[in-house]
């Protein structure tokens, strides 16, 4: 192993699971689901981290409300990520001003390993990532850079979402995908999930009002969709999470 690698294992030591959200297709519901996911731990009361790796179109900071050229990550032997609604949240639109970052190849390569490097999670049990759609460069560095790192692959019902579910399917990274989430679904279609061998862990509708809620995080988690998510949440994580969220109930 690399001492690049070595030092990204070490900045990740203290983080119990690793989990990044996954789909081939954009528009699926990857950014709202991946901050949802994070927010319900917290609220859950569990340490959680929410980093966003989609590099050219980073948005979890519009969802969380965040306003990336005010709040930054404080530099002390490395970056801090920033304390938001419960969170520990890092993305590089702190660093791009929430402008595109125009990246290719070896590019993509060493931001990733850069924003690894230099972030200091706190105690963690989970970090969800972000990703950005397709089965690109980033999905293929946190499989291989992150070996601890599970997928969530998001879908909707349509015949192009599901194809690239079932090219997936077709790779090595299907041994560590936990399961899938329909969303915005308007029809079963869990029995082609599964054929691709595959488990839903839940369906979740399309809500027409929930664009209302992008960066009000309070009123997020008081929508359908976040009580979906705390369900989706509950069945991810392990039992010692579940013994918490009982204590909570
Ligand atoms: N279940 C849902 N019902 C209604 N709108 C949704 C739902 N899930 C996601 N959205 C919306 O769909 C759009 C795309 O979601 P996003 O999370 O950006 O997708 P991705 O990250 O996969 O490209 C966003 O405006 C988001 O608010
Ligand atoms: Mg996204």
């Amino acid at each position: 192993m690399s001492l690049k690698n070595s030092a990204i294992t070490k900045r990740l030591e203290d983080i119990e699971r690793i989990i990044a959200i996954v789909s081939g297709k954009g528009g699926v519901g990857k950014t709202l689901i991946a901050s949802t996911m994070a927010l319900t731990m917290a609220k859950f009361g569990f340490p959680s981290g929410l980093l966003d790796m989609d590099f050219t179109n980073s948005s979890c900071h519009l969802i969380l409300g965040v306003d990336v050229l005010k709040e930054k990550p404080v530099e002390d032997m490395g970056v801090l990520p920033v304390k938001v609604h419960g969170i520990e949240f890092m993305s590089v639109a702190f660093y791009s001003r929430g402008e595109a970052l125009p990246l290719r190849g070896m590019e993509v390569d060493n931001v990733f390993r850069e924003l690894l490097m230099i972030t200091r999670w706190g105690r963690l049990k989970a970090l969800v990532i972000d990703t950005p759609s397709g089965f690109g460069d980033v999905i293929l560095n946190i499989a291989t850079y992150l070996p601890r790192a599970e997928f969530i692959a998001v879908t909707s019902p349509n015949r192009l979402s599901l194809e690239a579910l079932k090219r997936l399917a077709g790779t090595y990274m299907r041994e560590r995908v936990l399961g899938v989430i329909v969303n915005m679904s308007y029809k079963p279609i869990h029995s082609s999930v599964e054929r691709m061998g595959f488990k839903v862990l839940v369906e979740i509708p399309r809500y027409d009002n929930l664009e209302d809620y992008m960066g009000y995080v309070d009123r997020l988690m008081e929508t359908e969709f976040a009580g979906k998510i705390e369900e989706t949440v509950l069945k991810v994580l392990d039992e010692s999470f579940k013994a918490g969220y009982n204590g909570l109930t």
